[in-house]
Order: structure tokens, then sequence, then C-alpha cells
């Protein structure tokens, strides 16, 4: 069950990132271009929600089903925020995921409420990018790569 999770969350999250930096990137382009939020740019901004939101399901699995939740009661809270290995799966990557998706769903909401072309982009761009930041900054890269 564990180990299914992980692959599970290990593979998909090369999708979900993929997807997401071509979202970001093409809303990017299109603030500054200027031109219509067409069926391409709708299709590939609701693949990016997708996706992450799927990685996100399986990340909340993996969290409880991961040896890395029995540390709680192994460590407490003191001692999980002391080890940084610890601290990054059980609070950094989990939370600023969570973070970072709810940001990328408000930038998805809020692009449906504009009628300028160039606001849908904008939403897009700041909120996905942002997002995407979020979601490097705490990815456990020595342990994926
Ligand atoms: C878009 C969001 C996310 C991405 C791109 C992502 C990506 C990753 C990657 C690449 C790993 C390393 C996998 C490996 O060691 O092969 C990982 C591990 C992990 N992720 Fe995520 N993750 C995301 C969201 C989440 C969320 C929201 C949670 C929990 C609420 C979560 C929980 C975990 C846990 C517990 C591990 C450690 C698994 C283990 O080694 O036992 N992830 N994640």
């Amino acid at each position: 069950m564990y180990s299914a999770f992980k692959t599970v969350h290990s593979y998909w999250a090369y999708l979900a990132l993929a997807i997401l930096i071509i979202a970001s990137i093409n809303a990017l382009i299109g603030m500054s271009t200027k031109k219509d939020f067409g069926q391409r740019d709708l299709r590939i901004s609701l693949f990016g929600l997708i996706f992450s939101h799927i990685q996100l399901l399986i990340g909340l699995i993996l969290y409880f089903v991961s040896p890395w939740f029995a540390q709680w009661s192994a460590l407490g809270m003191g001692g999980v925020m002391k080890d940084a290995q610890t601290r990054l799966y059980l609070v950094e990557h989990p939370f600023t995921n969570i973070i970072a998706i709810v940001l990328i769903t408000m930038g998805w909401s809020m692009h449906k409420r504009q009628t300028e072309e160039g606001k849908k982009f904008s939403r897009i761009g700041i909120f996905y990018n942002l997002g995407l930041l979020l979601i490097l900054s705490r990815i456990p890269w020595d342990a994926w790569l």
C-alpha cells in the first residue's frame, strides 16, 4: 500500500510539474503578448489544475501511510521540528504544497470571473506561477532525482 502510493506520487509529480510549468509559462506569454484567451489556453490551465489536485489527493493518503508519519509519536512535535528531514517530509512539503494548490485553484476560479482576455491570463499567470514556485521550493530533491 505504502510503496504503491509512494511510486504513484513520485511519477505523477513529473506529470503534474510538467503541466504546471507549461500552463504557467503559457499564461506569462499570454500576458505579455495580449492575445485572446482561447480553448487551448483553457485546456492547458484546466489540465494544470486537475493534475495538481490529483497529486494533492495522492499526497494526502501517502502522508498517513508513510513511515515518516510514525515520527510524530516517536519524536513528538519538538523532535519533528528540530530535525530538518522530518520537518521537510511532515510539515514543510505537505503544508507548502497545500497552500500552493489553494493558490492555483484561486487563480483558476478568478480567471473564470474575468471578462477581459488579458485579465484571464494574468489571474492564471500570477497564481499558477506563485503556486509552482512554492511547490519547487519544498520538493525533497535528493530523494526524488
Ligand atoms: C503538487 C504537489 C506535490 C508534488 C509535486 C509532490 C512531489 C513529491 C516528490 C517528488 C516526493 C519525493 C518522492 C520520492 O522520494 O521518490 C514527495 C514525497 C512525499 N510527499 Fe509529495 N508532492 C506534492 C504534494 C504533497 C502533499 C499535498 C502531501 C501531503 C499532504 C505530500 C506528501 C508527501 C510525503 C509524505 C512524501 C514522502 C514519502 C516517503 O518518502 O515516504 N505531497 N512528494
